[in-house]
């Protein structure tokens, strides 16, 4: 499930944290992506990679000899079944370096 919208403020991260949120605890095995640089919702789970040295999505798609495999970006969440991918500004500067690859 993808929560898009291209107007800013209009709820996305609140759409996506709380289904997240409810699937897991109605018993389903959920992995939040977090795909925002602004990684809203990675910080509204306890994560900021540039702060306390988590990984981030970044760390398992980078271009470089550094890259990870996801199953080392999944992190768990204080919600039983809830797994997340965290987010962190680096996503940014990929969104630039992708279409010059
Ligand atoms: N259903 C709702 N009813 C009332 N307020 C809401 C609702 N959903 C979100 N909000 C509020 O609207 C504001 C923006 O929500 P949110 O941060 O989820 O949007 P966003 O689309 O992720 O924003 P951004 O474009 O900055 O990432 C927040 O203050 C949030 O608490
Ligand atoms: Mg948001």
């Amino acid at each position: 499930i993808a929560v898009v919208n291209f107007k800013g403020g209009s709820g996305k991260t609140t759409t996506a944290a709380h289904l997240a949120q409810h699937l897991a605890l109605t018993g389903h095995r959920v992995l939040a992506i977090d795909l925002d640089p602004q990684a809203s919702l990675s910080a509204l789970h306890g994560f900021q990679p540039e702060l306390d040295g988590n990984p981030s999505l970044y760390d398992a798609i980078r271009y470089d000899e550094k890259r990870r495999s996801i199953a080392d970006v999944i992190l768990p969440t204080n919600f039983p079944l809830l797994d997340i991918i965290p987010a962190n500004l680096e996503l940014q500067e990929y969104e630039f370096d992708t279409p010059l690859s």
